[in-house]
């Protein structure tokens, strides 16, 4: 989605904001623009990649002032032409603005400002907003945005500066993240951390309906009744190797091999041992064994792959926690009028904590008053800050498009949700229990014997790249797992690709499978093996291609019915989703690779969904 970078200081504005649009391009985008201000608004666009935008500033050095605000836009209203790029310039060219979000009244304020004789240049919602702080624009620009924004409706983070306060940027936020940071003569904001986090550690995450006045070396805070608030800074325990390839050809690639460590992270402290041996610890999150026992049912929502995590742990929280569980689509929940009963905990799991719609979803549940648990990655977001628990991921940064490592820290966090729960809940035995963590804590391991050598991956890779369809298959948690491996390599790859339960074939798909059909079998759950093998005949006797994903110990029972085998290490049945992810992962990326796609940023696709 759009991302946002202003800075005012002593430094030349220009190319400090073209280096963060930079590290903001890994969110989405198809055209780009600055604002440098010296007591004259000079403003420069393009569509298409932000090389185009290095090119016409040359590398910012054109552009002289140390005051800007820059944008990459992700198009929703209005194609991503130039003109409709950001920063929109107000016709009197005295206001510029970088806006996030849709201002969903933007037809009705634009009738008005046409009625009272504005020209518009664009066709977004957004020009909207700089036309109307234009509008009441007297010299006093806090004064004219405080009037502009009381008359908006939907979502904005905005940047906005004014030709004769050259040092100035006024911030703003409405269910769109914004950050700010102050160093010594210095101040920032950004829509996220990776496009500052070079020059400040301590970042601000502004509250919804905060404005803040941005001066070099200073940042004052006003909530909408105006009142100076007092935000504390956060600090970022990550530093900016850590978004970067770190010699990786791809952040996927990079983020795919990072996850042992990311596992490693995620279990850390939450894994403790007493006289009886291991049992999970949330206590970080606020879980304790009183709130555990108050739950009397699951209900997880989540988007995309976060849903496909809630997938993977409703077959957990079932199968081994035995607690009723409900996954929904967060865009789904809040129109379903979802019944929710008491003593239900609402469990959100994002990785940016900034979906718009899992917000939405979160807002619901707690409105229908029951208990909520963020699964969030980033620290400090919108999720994050409005649940009752938090179970934070520790994934680091996700800079790739299509997440891999946050989602497997997602899955990893809610096993240990589901053995929690099966311990101080459901009264699981203490051996089934101790079995689980006991594999639990062998498996970074067992990860990286995966990433060590990953060859027949590269080889299915190789062979069926240019395939115009797939179809995974799995039962029970492979099929979850199959649900997350075909979303991978659909979007990164653009092929159409779906999963089903194996046993679903029969009720329709199967008519599609034909002589080269590939189809992949996710086959790591030992109890559903035969069931799996089964399904695996019946697409082979019809022509499929099939490649096998399975364990060391099940492989003898595929032997004869696929064409490529992968095996995984053996681990207990409920982790096996953590193991199965890697190939199915590598799988996606090499395929990308041998197809010449984009794999950190595929086509159409933003990594935060902050819009409806
Ligand atoms: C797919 C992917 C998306 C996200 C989804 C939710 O690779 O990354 O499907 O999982 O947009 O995003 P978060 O987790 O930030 O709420």
């Amino acid at each position: 989605m759009c991302g946002i970078v202003g800075y005012t200081g002593r430094a030349q504005a220009a190319p400090i904001l073209l280096y963060g649009l930079e590290r903001l391009e890994y969110r989405g985008y198809d055209s780009a623009g600055i604002t440098v201000n010296s007591g004259t608004l000079q403003t420069v666009k393009a569509s298409g990649r932000l090389a185009n935008l290095a090119a016409l500033t040359n590398n910012g050095a054109d552009l002289h002032g140390n005051c800007g605000i820059g944008h990459t836009r992700w198009a929703t209203h209005g194609e991503p032409t130039d003109n409709n790029a950001h920063p929109h310039v107000a016709s009197s060219g005295q206001i510029s603005i970088v806006h996030n979000g849709i201002i969903e009244n933007y037809r009705k304020l634009k009738d008005w400002l046409l009625a009272r004789g504005v020209a518009f240049q664009s066709e977004t919602d957004t020009e909207v907003v700089s036309q109307l702080i234009d509008y009441y624009y007297e010299g006093d620009l806090l004064a004219a945005v405080r009037k502009a924004i009381y008359k908006l409706e939907g979502s904005y983070a905005l940047g906005i500066v004014a030709a004769d306060a050259p040092d100035t940027i006024i911030a703003v936020r409405k269910d769109s993240p914004l950050i700010a940071a102050v160093t010594d003569g210095e101040a920032f904001i950004a829509s996220d951390v990776t496009a500052i986090i070079k020059y400040c550690r301590e970042v601000i995450y502004l509250d919804d309906n905060t404005i803040a006045v941005i001066t070099p070396g200073n940042i004052t805070c006003y909530n909408k009744y105006g009142k100076v608030q007092d935000l504390t800074p956060v600090t970022i325990d990550w530093d900016i190797e850590a978004a970067q390839k770190g010699g990786y050809a791809h952040f996927m690639l990079k983020e795919i091999n990072e996850q042992p460590k990311v596992l490693r992270d995620t279990l850390a402290g939450r894994i403790v041992a007493d006289a009886a041996g291991a049992r999970v610890d949330l206590s970080d999150a606020g879980l304790t064994p009183e709130v555990l026992q108050a739950v009397r049912k699951v209900h997880i929502v989540g988007c995309g792959s976060a849903y496909h995590a809630g997938v993977v742990a409703k077959y957990q929280l079932e199968g081994f926690a035995r607690i009723p569980c409900e996954v929904t689509l967060a865009s789904e929940f809040r129109y379903s009028s979802p019944v929710v009963l008491p003593g239900t905990l609402c469990v959100v799991i994002s990785q940016s904590g900034e979906t718009s719609d899992s917000i939405a979803a979160l807002r619901e549940a707690k409105a229908l008053g029951v208990s909520t648990l963020a699964v969030v990655n980033v620290r400090g977001s919108t999720i994050a800050r409005e649940a009752d628990y938090i179970l934070y991921t520790n994934a680091g940064p996700e800079i790739a498009v299509a997440t891999s490592k946050a989602y497997s820290a997602q899955v990893a966090a809610m096993t240990l949700l589901a053995v929690a729960l099966a311990e101080f809940n459901s009264g699981a035995k203490r051996e089934n229990l101790q079995a689980v963590l006991n594999d639990l804590i062998k498996l970074p391991d067992l990860e990286e014997q995966i990433l060590s050598d990953i060859s027949l991956v590269q080889l299915a890779a190789s062979r069926y790249f240019n395939h115009s369809s797939v179809f995974f298959i799995g039962r029970g948690l492979d099929y979850a797992a199959a649900l997350e491996a075909s979303l991978k390599l659909k979007e990164i790859s653009y092929i159409h690709s779906e999963a089903y339960a194996g046993g679903e074939l029969k009720h329709g798909t199967i008519s599609l499978i034909e002589p080269g059909t590939l189809v992949i079998a996710v086959a790591a759950c030992t109890k559903l093996a035969e069931k799996i093998e089964s399904n695996i005949k019946e697409v082979k006797t019809r022509g499929a291609e099939v490649l096998t994903i399975t364990t060391s110990s099940l492989s003898k029972n595929f032997t004869d019915c696929g064409d490529i085998l992968i095996e995984i290490p053996d681990t207990h049945e409920l982790l096996t989703p953590l193991l199965t992810a890697l190939p199915l992962q590598l799988f996606a990326y090499y395929t990308a690779l041998n197809n010449g796609c984009d794999i950190d940023k595929p086509r159409n696709l933003a990594k935060s969904v902050t819009v409806e």
